[in-house]
Protein backbone atom coordinates (compact mmCIF):
# COMPACT_ATOMS: atom_id res chain seq x y z
CA UNK A 1 0.00 0.00 0.00
CA UNK A 2 1.12 3.84 -0.77
CA UNK A 3 -0.22 6.94 0.84
CA UNK A 4 0.71 10.18 -0.10
CA UNK A 5 2.84 11.95 2.52
CA UNK A 6 1.05 14.52 4.42
CA UNK A 7 4.35 16.00 4.85
CA UNK A 8 7.63 16.77 3.25
CA UNK A 9 10.12 13.53 4.53
CA UNK A 10 13.84 14.12 4.52
CA UNK A 11 14.02 10.59 3.43
CA UNK A 12 11.49 9.28 1.41
CA UNK A 13 12.79 6.04 1.17
CA UNK A 14 13.56 4.01 4.70
CA UNK A 15 16.35 0.64 5.04
CA UNK A 16 14.84 -1.47 7.21
CA UNK A 17 17.31 -4.10 8.52
CA UNK A 18 15.59 -7.09 7.77
CA UNK A 19 16.83 -8.60 11.74
CA UNK A 20 14.52 -5.81 13.03
CA UNK A 21 11.44 -7.38 10.41
CA UNK A 22 12.20 -11.12 12.26
CA UNK A 23 11.70 -9.26 15.88
CA UNK A 24 8.65 -8.09 14.65
CA UNK A 25 7.44 -11.26 13.13
CA UNK A 26 8.82 -13.95 16.07
CA UNK A 27 7.99 -11.60 19.48
CA UNK A 28 9.78 -12.60 22.18
CA UNK A 29 9.50 -16.26 23.60
CA UNK A 30 8.55 -17.33 27.22
CA UNK A 31 11.47 -18.75 29.06
CA UNK A 32 10.60 -22.54 29.11
CA UNK A 33 12.71 -24.87 31.86
CA UNK A 34 14.50 -27.83 29.78
CA UNK A 35 12.91 -31.68 29.54
CA UNK A 36 15.46 -33.13 31.93
CA UNK A 37 15.05 -36.32 30.01
CA UNK A 38 14.14 -39.42 31.67
CA UNK A 39 13.45 -43.30 30.39
CA UNK A 40 10.66 -45.52 30.40
CA UNK A 41 10.97 -49.53 30.48
CA UNK A 42 9.27 -51.08 27.96
CA UNK A 43 7.30 -54.02 28.61
CA UNK A 44 9.95 -56.22 26.19
CA UNK A 45 12.78 -55.20 28.17
CA UNK A 46 14.00 -52.26 25.97
CA UNK A 47 14.53 -49.19 27.23
CA UNK A 48 12.92 -46.29 25.87
CA UNK A 49 15.01 -42.81 26.43
CA UNK A 50 13.41 -39.31 25.96
CA UNK A 51 14.81 -36.22 25.38
CA UNK A 52 14.45 -33.07 23.94
CA UNK A 53 15.56 -33.07 20.26
CA UNK A 54 18.02 -31.39 18.85
CA UNK A 55 18.10 -28.14 16.36
CA UNK A 56 20.88 -29.63 14.35
CA UNK A 57 18.83 -33.31 14.23
CA UNK A 58 15.74 -31.42 12.29
CA UNK A 59 17.07 -31.87 8.50
CA UNK A 60 17.08 -35.71 9.39
CA UNK A 61 13.75 -35.66 11.73
CA UNK A 62 12.07 -33.95 8.47
CA UNK A 63 13.60 -36.12 5.45
CA UNK A 64 12.00 -39.41 7.66
CA UNK A 65 8.92 -37.87 8.37
CA UNK A 66 7.78 -36.74 5.07
CA UNK A 67 8.48 -40.41 4.19
CA UNK A 68 5.16 -40.71 6.32
CA UNK A 69 3.08 -38.08 3.93
CA UNK A 70 3.19 -42.10 1.86
CA UNK A 71 1.57 -44.06 4.79
CA UNK A 72 -2.27 -44.46 4.08
CA UNK A 73 -3.01 -46.06 7.23
CA UNK A 74 -3.72 -45.10 10.97
CA UNK A 75 -3.84 -41.29 10.06
CA UNK A 76 -0.19 -41.23 9.70
CA UNK A 77 -0.80 -39.36 6.13
CA UNK A 78 -2.04 -36.08 7.98
CA UNK A 79 -0.56 -36.49 11.24
CA UNK A 80 3.33 -36.54 9.23
CA UNK A 81 2.23 -33.68 7.23
CA UNK A 82 1.42 -31.40 10.38
CA UNK A 83 4.32 -33.02 11.94
CA UNK A 84 6.43 -31.77 9.25
CA UNK A 85 4.94 -28.15 9.31
CA UNK A 86 6.05 -28.28 12.82
CA UNK A 87 9.37 -29.38 13.20
CA UNK A 88 9.82 -27.13 10.43
CA UNK A 89 8.08 -24.00 12.35
CA UNK A 90 10.09 -24.47 15.52
CA UNK A 91 13.36 -24.44 12.81
CA UNK A 92 12.47 -21.54 11.23
CA UNK A 93 11.01 -19.57 14.26
CA UNK A 94 7.48 -19.54 12.83
CA UNK A 95 5.89 -21.60 15.93
CA UNK A 96 5.29 -19.88 19.00
CA UNK A 97 7.07 -21.39 22.16
CA UNK A 98 7.06 -24.78 20.77
CA UNK A 99 8.69 -27.90 22.47
CA UNK A 100 9.63 -31.02 20.85
CA UNK A 101 10.80 -34.17 21.85
CA UNK A 102 12.33 -37.59 20.87
CA UNK A 103 11.81 -40.76 22.47
CA UNK A 104 14.94 -43.05 21.34
CA UNK A 105 15.68 -46.84 21.95
CA UNK A 106 19.60 -47.18 21.78
CA UNK A 107 19.69 -44.12 19.39
CA UNK A 108 16.78 -45.15 16.91
CA UNK A 109 14.09 -42.80 16.75
CA UNK A 110 11.19 -44.64 17.88
CA UNK A 111 8.77 -42.18 19.11
CA UNK A 112 7.62 -38.19 19.03
CA UNK A 113 6.18 -35.70 21.06
CA UNK A 114 5.63 -31.83 20.56
CA UNK A 115 3.57 -29.15 21.42
CA UNK A 116 3.63 -25.33 22.60
CA UNK A 117 2.38 -22.80 24.63
CA UNK A 118 -0.06 -20.29 24.02
CA UNK A 119 0.99 -18.54 26.99
CA UNK A 120 1.80 -19.09 30.72
CA UNK A 121 -1.09 -21.01 31.56
CA UNK A 122 -2.26 -22.81 28.55
CA UNK A 123 -0.08 -25.93 26.69
CA UNK A 124 -1.61 -26.54 23.56
CA UNK A 125 -0.59 -30.45 22.71
CA UNK A 126 -0.19 -30.60 18.94
CA UNK A 127 1.59 -34.18 18.00
CA UNK A 128 2.73 -37.99 18.92
CA UNK A 129 3.91 -40.49 17.00
CA UNK A 130 4.93 -44.04 17.62
CA UNK A 131 7.56 -44.47 14.84
CA UNK A 132 7.76 -48.10 15.95
CA UNK A 133 4.29 -49.60 16.70
CA UNK A 134 3.27 -52.10 19.43
CA UNK A 135 5.34 -51.07 22.49
CA UNK A 136 3.17 -48.48 23.87
CA UNK A 137 5.34 -45.81 23.16
CA UNK A 138 3.19 -43.65 21.90
CA UNK A 139 0.91 -43.19 25.36
CA UNK A 140 4.66 -42.61 26.40
CA UNK A 141 5.59 -39.89 24.75
CA UNK A 142 2.29 -38.01 25.35
CA UNK A 143 2.17 -38.63 29.08
CA UNK A 144 5.62 -37.40 29.19
CA UNK A 145 5.13 -33.87 27.29
CA UNK A 146 2.27 -33.85 29.63
CA UNK A 147 4.24 -34.55 32.63
CA UNK A 148 6.66 -31.50 31.10
CA UNK A 149 3.62 -28.85 31.17
CA UNK A 150 2.18 -29.97 34.50
CA UNK A 151 5.34 -31.05 36.34
CA UNK A 152 8.07 -28.60 34.82
CA UNK A 153 6.64 -25.77 33.01
CA UNK A 154 3.53 -25.25 35.48
CA UNK A 155 0.75 -25.21 33.14
CA UNK A 156 -2.79 -24.84 34.41
CA UNK A 157 -4.05 -26.45 31.35
CA UNK A 158 -3.87 -28.94 28.68
CA UNK A 159 -5.82 -28.80 25.19
CA UNK A 160 -5.55 -31.36 23.15
CA UNK A 161 -7.18 -32.73 20.04
CA UNK A 162 -7.13 -36.13 18.12
CA UNK A 163 -6.81 -36.67 14.14
CA UNK A 164 -6.83 -40.93 14.66
CA UNK A 165 -8.85 -43.41 16.65
CA UNK A 166 -5.61 -45.07 17.98
CA UNK A 167 -4.84 -41.39 19.63
CA UNK A 168 -8.44 -40.64 20.54
CA UNK A 169 -8.38 -44.41 22.50
CA UNK A 170 -5.22 -43.52 24.15
CA UNK A 171 -6.01 -40.26 25.50
CA UNK A 172 -9.26 -38.98 24.64
CA UNK A 173 -11.31 -41.91 26.17
CA UNK A 174 -7.68 -43.20 28.09
CA UNK A 175 -7.86 -40.16 29.92
CA UNK A 176 -11.58 -39.67 30.01
CA UNK A 177 -10.35 -35.85 29.13
CA UNK A 178 -13.83 -33.66 28.66
CA UNK A 179 -13.97 -31.65 25.81
CA UNK A 180 -15.33 -27.61 25.51
CA UNK A 181 -18.43 -26.79 23.63
CA UNK A 182 -17.41 -27.18 20.07
CA UNK A 183 -17.61 -25.18 17.81
CA UNK A 184 -17.59 -22.72 19.95
CA UNK A 185 -14.00 -23.37 21.18
CA UNK A 186 -11.45 -25.11 18.72
CA UNK A 187 -8.59 -26.57 18.33
CA UNK A 188 -5.82 -24.93 16.30
CA UNK A 189 -5.66 -28.47 14.15
CA UNK A 190 -8.24 -28.44 12.00
CA UNK A 191 -10.99 -26.86 13.99
CA UNK A 192 -11.60 -29.60 15.69
CA UNK A 193 -12.66 -30.11 19.35
CA UNK A 194 -10.59 -29.23 22.31
CA UNK A 195 -10.07 -31.82 24.84
CA UNK A 196 -8.40 -30.54 28.00
CA UNK A 197 -6.95 -31.75 31.34
CA UNK A 198 -6.59 -29.32 33.87
CA UNK A 199 -4.03 -29.03 36.55
CA UNK A 200 -6.40 -30.52 39.22
CA UNK A 201 -7.48 -33.42 37.29
CA UNK A 202 -3.62 -34.35 36.42
CA UNK A 203 -3.35 -34.64 40.00
CA UNK A 204 -6.57 -36.29 41.45
CA UNK A 205 -6.17 -39.03 38.56
CA UNK A 206 -4.30 -38.64 34.52
CA UNK A 207 -0.94 -38.92 36.59
CA UNK A 208 -1.09 -42.22 37.44
CA UNK A 209 -1.97 -42.99 33.56
CA UNK A 210 1.40 -44.22 32.66
CA UNK A 211 1.45 -46.94 35.38
CA UNK A 212 -2.16 -48.28 33.90
CA UNK A 213 -0.97 -47.91 30.09
CA UNK A 214 3.00 -49.02 30.19
CA UNK A 215 3.31 -50.67 33.40
CA UNK A 216 5.92 -48.06 34.75
CA UNK A 217 6.93 -44.51 35.62
CA UNK A 218 8.84 -42.05 33.88
CA UNK A 219 12.53 -42.83 35.73
CA UNK A 220 14.14 -39.32 35.43
CA UNK A 221 17.30 -40.95 37.25
CA UNK A 222 19.41 -41.49 33.78
CA UNK A 223 22.51 -43.30 33.85
CA UNK A 224 25.30 -41.88 31.64
CA UNK A 225 25.43 -44.83 29.60
CA UNK A 226 21.80 -44.13 28.56
CA UNK A 227 22.31 -40.59 27.56
CA UNK A 228 25.49 -41.20 25.86
CA UNK A 229 23.80 -44.24 24.16
CA UNK A 230 21.21 -41.76 22.86
CA UNK A 231 23.22 -38.80 21.62
CA UNK A 232 23.00 -39.17 18.62
CA UNK A 233 19.47 -39.39 17.43
CA UNK A 234 19.62 -42.49 14.37
CA UNK A 235 16.31 -42.12 11.97
CA UNK A 236 15.16 -45.43 11.03
CA UNK A 237 16.04 -47.26 7.73
CA UNK A 238 12.23 -47.95 6.52
CA UNK A 239 9.06 -46.60 7.68
CA UNK A 240 8.41 -48.95 10.65
CA UNK A 241 4.54 -48.33 11.16
C1 LIG B 1 -1.56 -42.81 18.34
C2 LIG B 1 -0.22 -43.47 18.50
C3 LIG B 1 0.84 -42.41 18.84
C4 LIG B 1 -0.30 -44.49 19.64
O1 LIG B 1 0.94 -45.11 19.75
P1 LIG B 1 1.20 -46.30 20.79
O2 LIG B 1 0.65 -45.93 22.11
O3 LIG B 1 2.66 -46.59 20.73
O4 LIG B 1 0.34 -47.51 20.26
P2 LIG B 1 0.40 -48.25 18.84
O5 LIG B 1 -0.11 -47.35 17.79
O6 LIG B 1 1.71 -48.89 18.57
O7 LIG B 1 -0.66 -49.40 19.10
C5 LIG B 1 -2.03 -49.09 19.29
C6 LIG B 1 -2.82 -50.34 19.26
O8 LIG B 1 -2.69 -50.90 17.96
C7 LIG B 1 -2.48 -52.31 18.05
N1 LIG B 1 -1.11 -52.69 17.61
C8 LIG B 1 -0.20 -53.39 18.29
N2 LIG B 1 0.88 -53.60 17.54
C9 LIG B 1 0.67 -53.00 16.38
C10 LIG B 1 1.41 -52.91 15.20
N3 LIG B 1 2.62 -53.45 15.08
N4 LIG B 1 0.89 -52.21 14.19
C11 LIG B 1 -0.33 -51.66 14.29
N5 LIG B 1 -1.10 -51.75 15.40
C12 LIG B 1 -0.61 -52.42 16.44
C13 LIG B 1 -2.69 -52.68 19.46
O9 LIG B 1 -4.04 -52.96 19.62
C14 LIG B 1 -2.32 -51.43 20.21
O10 LIG B 1 -2.99 -51.29 21.40
P3 LIG B 1 -2.44 -51.99 22.76
O11 LIG B 1 -0.99 -51.62 22.90
O12 LIG B 1 -3.28 -51.33 23.81
O13 LIG B 1 -2.64 -53.44 22.63
C15 LIG B 1 0.20 -44.20 17.19
O14 LIG B 1 -0.83 -45.07 16.83
C16 LIG B 1 0.51 -43.27 16.05
O15 LIG B 1 1.60 -42.71 15.95
N6 LIG B 1 -0.48 -43.08 15.15
C17 LIG B 1 -0.33 -42.22 13.97
C18 LIG B 1 -0.22 -40.78 14.37
C19 LIG B 1 -1.33 -40.39 15.30
O16 LIG B 1 -2.46 -40.77 15.13
N7 LIG B 1 -0.98 -39.60 16.31
C20 LIG B 1 -1.91 -39.10 17.26
C21 LIG B 1 -2.70 -38.03 16.64
S1 LIG B 1 -4.24 -37.85 17.43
Amino acid sequence: MKFELPTKASQEILEIDAREVEAVLQGPALKLPPWPGATVALKDGRTLYIREAKLEEVPQMLAYVKRLLDVDHDFYDIVGARVYSEILGWYRKRLKDPYTLVGLIDGLWAGFANGRLMNEDINISLHTMALVRGGRIGAAMYYAKAYYGFEIIGNKEWWATYESYNGWLRWGLGMAQPSYPWPDVQHELGGAKVYYITKKYWDQSVKKYIRDMVGVDLDFNVPDAVRKANETLVVPEEILV
